[in-house]
């Protein structure tokens, strides 16, 4: 059966009802011949009926695991658009950072949604969808530590997440300072090491850093706010641009209808 846009059936159903009130006016006024009903090119998922999400699970308060249960705000957003979608979505277990664009374009899944910043480098590789978040960089260290410029971290290991653009933005604006930059393959295993003092700072984005922070009560703090200004979206293979266009349809339904509002409030409530 052929599907057709959400958008196209409501401009159908307007160019119905103008041709109807046309015809009941009984005046001669031209009117637009039967629309052919051009189908728009459907989108693709890679099990019928589901969308299968790709993350790598380890990003408080955005995606992580309770247990062996993917939650958090992206995983509530992306619950709630399949919903809208008519869909039911089904999280692959933690996939690698740093090839998650790589497969979704090898159709591993259908979409990331790993809290990515949408940048013009990855736009040639993915199709990201409208933003649906907004973020910065920031700079963590032990309590007690200080920081006020990259100077101060020369001699020093900076922790991030490989392929991240907190890595992006350590390697441009600490190395040139005399920082090394250590990556790590998980968030989380940046901050351990930081705890355990094998790496003197972690650049990642704000709203994590803040949260893991937050739960490391007192031990770590962050130093530095950095301004990037950064906008995450999701990312689906460059050849189905038309799941983007689907997803954008329901992230706009969830923001008309408040829902998007009520997961915002559920993880960032400032209580
Ligand atoms: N926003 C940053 C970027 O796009 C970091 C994303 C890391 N996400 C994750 N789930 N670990 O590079």
């Amino acid at each position: 059966m052929r599907k057709y846009s959400k958008a196209l059936s409501l401009v159908l159903v307007a160019l119905l009802a103008v041709a109807l009130v046309g015809c009941g006016g009984g005046t001669t006024t031209p009117t637009t011949p039967p629309a052919e009903e051009t189908p728009v090119a459907d989108y693709k998922v890679i099990t019928e009926g589901k969308l299968t999400v790709g993350s790598d699970l380890d990003f408080p308060p955005m995606e992580m695991l309770n247990g062996t249960t993917p939650e958090g705000f992206d995983v509530d957003l992306m619950t709630a658009i399949a919903e809208e979608m008519g869909l039911v979505v089904e999280y692959l277990p933690p996939q690698k950072f740093d090839t998650l664009l790589a497969e979704v374009n090898a159709g591993k899944f259908d979409v990331v949604a790993s809290s990515l910043t949408i940048n013009d480098e990855r736009k040639k590789e993915v199709v990201f969808t409208d933003s649906y978040f907004d973020s910065n960089q920031s700079i963590a260290m032990k309590a007690g530590a200080t920081y006020s410029a990259p100077a101060d971290l020369k001699g020093k290991k900076v922790g991030a997440q490989s392929g991240t653009t907190g890595e992006a933005w350590a390697t441009e604006n600490l190395k040139p300072a005399g920082a090394t930059i250590v990556p790590f393959s998980k968030t989380s295993e940046a901050f351990s090491a930081l705890e355990a003092g094998n790496v003197d700072a972690v650049v990642n984005d704000l709203p994590i850093t803040a949260d893991i922070v937050k739960q490391k009560a007192g031990k770590l703090a962050v130093v530095s706010e950095i301004p990037t200004g950064e906008q995450y979206g999701f990312a689906v293979a460059i050849e189905n641009p038309e799941l983007a266009t689907a997803i954008n349809e329901a992230l706009a339904a969830l923001k008309a209808s408040g829902e998007y509002q009520t997961i915002y409030d559920k993880w960032f409530a400032t209580k």
